[in-house]
């Protein structure tokens, strides 16, 4: 029998308990560090070098951290149902629990790109623990300044097309520790076809499109994972 299709959209909330901050909760990345410096491209034309200190911060950060039960429940869900995450998150702790289909709709911190051409192949590399540290200046192979490969504010999504095509052929969606307060990547919600149900884990309110019905699961990732797996094992056993 053909396995269900399960679309999970993650943000920063899926990685809180491996020991990243979010972004817009209280004490988040963004309240100690200016948005427009670190995650924009003119943050990066007006400082390349501070830029750059700051995504190896987050690299040695990545490094240190483990993927938590949220992650490695989803990953462990490949084995009744087909998923695909689609994340917002830069980290590798999907992949790491064991995720096989990750759309990373934000970019990778592992990987560095040219500053030229970010989007070119032949310049996009991932780092390991031995280079995650960019040292200041370095280049790319097309000479230019090698930069995080990561989508920027006021940047096109690449990969957003692929995400939507996922989305909308979905039999359960699920949206995971995001504000939903970034769009492109919010407005994914909108290609779920009518009738299929959506769930959302998340300890705090999060205000959905209107018009989406949806089953809320008001807890941590780690936890909410589990009793989304169950709540769906439970639909599979019903006659
Ligand atoms: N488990 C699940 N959710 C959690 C947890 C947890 N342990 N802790 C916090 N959350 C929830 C918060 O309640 C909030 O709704 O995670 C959400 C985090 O929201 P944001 O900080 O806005 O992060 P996110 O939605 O991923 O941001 C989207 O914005 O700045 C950009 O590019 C960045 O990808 C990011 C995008």
């Amino acid at each position: 029998m053909k396995k269900k299709k399960l679309v999970v959209l993650t943000g920063a909330g899926m990685s809180a308990e491996s020991g990243f901050e979010t972004f817009r909760d209280a004490g988040g990345l963004w309240e100690r560090y200016p948005v427009e410096q670190v995650a924009t491209p003119e943050g990066w034309a007006a400082d390349p070098a501070m830029v750059t200190g700051f995504y190896n911060g987050l690299r040695r950060q990545l490094l240190a951290a483990r993927p938590n039960e949220g992650h490695c429940r989803l990953a462990g869900m490949e084995s009744d149902m087909d998923v695909c995450v689609v994340t917002q998150n830069v980290d590798d702790l999907h992949e790491r629990a064991g995720s096989t289909n990750v759309i990373h709709l934000h970019g990778e911190l592992m990987k560095v790109c040219s500053s030229a051409h970010p989007d070119d192949p032949r310049c996009i590399r991932t780092l390991g623990p031995d280079d995650a540290e960019v040292p200041v200046g370095a280049t790319a192979a097309d000479g230019s300044l090698l930069r995080p490969w990561i989508v920027w504010f006021g940047e096109a999504v690449p990969r957003l097309e692929a995400a939507a095509r996922e989305v909308e052929t979905a039999d359960v969606f699920a949206i995971i520790g995001t504000s939903l307060n970034v769009y492109p990547a919010a407005g994914l919600v909108r290609y779920v076809r009518p009738g299929v149900p959506v769930y959302l884990i998340d300890p705090n309110p999060v205000r959905l499109p209107s018009g989406c019905p949806v089953t809320v699961i008001r807890d941590v990732a780690s936890k909410g994972v589990a009793r989304l797996h169950e709540a769906l094992s439970r639909q599979e056993k019903k006659p």
